[in-house]
């Protein structure tokens, strides 16, 4: 944050010398000086005056975003609240935040020491860099009390009330209270384990511009309380199954797929797919990861997650897929 900051007061400067160079080419007696030194000198001021703006807006709702307050919380860590917990974290969490291999991808795998830097690894490195968290108590969130970690999970800001780069634009502002508080009881419970790499947010000044452009647009707040639908197989708790399931984070909120954007390739609408399919198909396929054609996913779809889905869960997505678009 300070650096950004020092970098916008230097843009800034710049913008004043700029604008005295204008000034200075424009009251110059030769022709040539007055018109190439005014809309040379003119330009870069009008170009630096723009980052000092887009700069300065993108460091408001990163660091300063008007945060909610945490609630005021204690998980209970009840068993079947940890059970709930390890249910949701292994089907999304650890897709991200799974310990990282030699190479610095993630394996997928706990403990969920993370570490695995997602900025770079997607392609958009230039805006700074956003590293995994671990997730364990052997990390930060052992300084946070359960309050702040559900404000985390609810509103995607960290302790200190500063936006979290990647984690606002999943859909975790959307799952219930309980299961929030699920997840929250059994990252409480696992064994401590550290993580090698520095873990969080770095935005630079292009990030700090690019946000500013609403080429970012940061995520609005989650609601204050949440009731997920009823549990069964319907179309409805399918949804729901598709927020923690992660599926909506990639495939966009209604799963119609999304273009190609700073953040993302471009991902396909599963809906034609699964529309073709049988519910004892969809399960084949998400449950061994190769398609009716006989082609396998990639890496870049994590079926392995989806596999380990309840049956009941799978076949409610089976329902929400082939149900109509609302
Ligand atoms: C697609 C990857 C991805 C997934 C899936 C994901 N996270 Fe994250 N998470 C990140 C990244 C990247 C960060 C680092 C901060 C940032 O850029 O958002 C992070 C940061 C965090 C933090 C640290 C917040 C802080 O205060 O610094 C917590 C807590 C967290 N995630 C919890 C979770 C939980 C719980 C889940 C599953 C429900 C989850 N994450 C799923 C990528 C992911
Ligand atoms: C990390 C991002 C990501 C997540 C999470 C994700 N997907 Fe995907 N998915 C992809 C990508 C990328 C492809 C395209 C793969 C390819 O090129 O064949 C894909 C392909 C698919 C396809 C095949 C579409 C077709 O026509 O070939 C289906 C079906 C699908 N996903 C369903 C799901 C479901 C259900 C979930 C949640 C359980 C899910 N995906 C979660 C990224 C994701």
């Amino acid at each position: 944050m300070i650096g950004n900051i020092l970098v916008l007061i230097l843009v800034l400067a710049l913008v004043f010398l700029f604008g005295w160079l204008t000034y200075r080419a424009v009251r110059a007696r030769k022709l040539w000086v007055k018109i190439a030194g005014g809309v040379g000198a003119g330009l870069v001021t009008l170009i630096l005056a723009a980052m000092v703006f887009l700069g300065g807006k993108g460091i408001a709702v990163t660091y300063f975003p008007d945060e909610p307050t945490a609630p005021d919380l204690t998980v209970a860590g009840t068993p079947d609240q940890i059970a709930r917990g390890e249910y949701l974290v292994s089907l999304s969490c650890v897709g991200c935040h799974g310990a990282v291999d030699a190479s610095g991808n993630p394996s997928g795998e706990l403990p969920l020491t993370g570490g695995w830097n997602i900025a770079e690894a997607e392609g958009f490195g230039f805006m700074g860099s956003m590293v995994t968290e671990n997730l364990t108590p052997g990390g930060k969130l052992a300084g946070y009390s359960d309050g702040e970690l559900f404000r985390v999970l609810r509103h995607s800001v960290d302790q200190a009330g500063v936006k979290l780069g990647f984690m606002d634009f999943l859909p975790y502002k959307e799952l219930s209270d309980a299961d929030t508080e699920a997840i929250i009881a059994y990252l409480r419970s696992v064994e401590p384990a550290e993580t090698a790499v520095a873990t969080g947010d770095k935005m630079n000044f292009v990030g700090a511009v690019l946000t500013g452009s609403g080429m970012l647009p940061p995520g609005g707040w989650g609601a204050e309380t949440i009731t997920a639908p009823p549990e069964g197989v319907t179309a409805e708790y399918g949804q729901y199954v598709a927020t923690f399931g992660e599926c909506r984070g990639c495939h966009g909120p209604d799963m119609t797929g999304v273009a190609e954007s700073a953040m993302s390739p471009a991902i396909p609408n599963p809906r034609p797919l699964v529309n073709e399919l049988s519910q004892e198909e969809f399960f084949e396929m998400m449950r061994s990861g190769v398609k009716p054609d006989g082609t396998t996913f990639p890496d870049t779809m994590p079926w392995q997650n989806a596999a380990k889905m309840t049956d009941d869960d799978l076949a409610a997505l089976y329902a929400y897929l082939t149900a109509p678009v609302k």
